[in-house]
């Protein structure tokens, strides 16, 4: 059985009050029985604290990107093994944001999700296509690239502890959220792809998200579809009665 995941990505926002009033707040309203596991990713120099507030309680705290080696002269950057050594247990990997902004290319995502696994973070592999690719028919051969570019050199083991999540970049923060069938579709094309590499059991194993405009009152048929297992949130997450309003509708 697969597990529902609801991530929140709070991007650049949130100073430390915002921050620590939010976690505060969610951790209030979440009991241990939380069946979904849940997820927030601040900004770097409060993840420390964020952790520490997370404490005891279901959320797990994310770092939005990381450099894929250990250590060395890399002004700005943050390593894997100081991420896991504040309690830091998940990371966004690829968001198209960095890959617009950042020059984030497939070739570092691929090494920076190795390297998550190598030291124990779960990475949340983000994919997705544009408008115009998707409207010039290339949407899918773009998706698959952009998993098998990532995936290259991963065992099946390690595979069981990727999470993907399929953003297309036409409906992040724009308000137009893919339908549940648009979202469907490329988050079954991203199972059989994974099965294609790997096998049926690795990919029926991998949980596969959603982003891009999800919200309270679209994430129940968003969850509900088969290949969707949860959602990557950026705006609706940054208030504590909107992600929850998340968790609770989701299925
Ligand atoms: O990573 C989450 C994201 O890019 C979606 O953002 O604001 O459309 O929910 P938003």
């Amino acid at each position: 059985m697969r597990k529902t995941i609801i991530a929140g990505n709070w991007k650049m926002n949130h100073t430390g009050k915002d921050m620590r009033e939010t976690i505060t707040a969610l951790a209030q309203s979440l009991t241990a029985s939380v069946k979904t596991e849940i997820v927030v990713a601040p900004v770097f120099p409060y993840l420390a604290e964020a952790v520490t507030l997370a404490k005891g309680t279901p959320i797990h705290i994310a770092a939005q990107n990381m450099h894929w080696l250990d250590n060395g002269a890399y002004t700005g950057e943050v390593a894997p093994a100081m991420l896991v050594d504040i309690g830091v247990t998940h990371v966004i990997i690829g968001h198209s944001e960095r890959r617009e902004y950042n020059n984030e290319t497939d070739e570092t995502v691929r090494l920076k999700v190795k390297s998550a696994l190598d030291h124990g973070l779960t990475p949340i592999l983000c994919c997705g296509e544009t408008l115009e690719q998707r409207d010039a028919g290339i949407m899918q051969s773009w998706v698959e690239g952009q998993i098998e570019k990532a995936l290259a050199g991963l065992t099946a083991e390690e595979m069981l502890h990727v999470v993907i999540a399929y953003e297309p970049i036409w409906a992040i923060g724009t308000g137009r959220t893919a339908t549940a069938a648009q979202a469907e579709e490329v988050c079954a094309i991203i199972r059989h792809k994974i099965a294609a590499l790997y096998d049926a059991a690795t990919a029926d194993a991998v949980s596969i998200l959603y982003g891009g405009s999800v919200k309270g009152k679209n994430v129940a048929e968003l969850t509900a579809s088969p290949d969707i297992d949860g959602g990557l949130v950026g705006g609706a997450s940054l208030k504590a009665p909107d992600f929850l309003e998340i968790i609770q509708n989701a299925v």
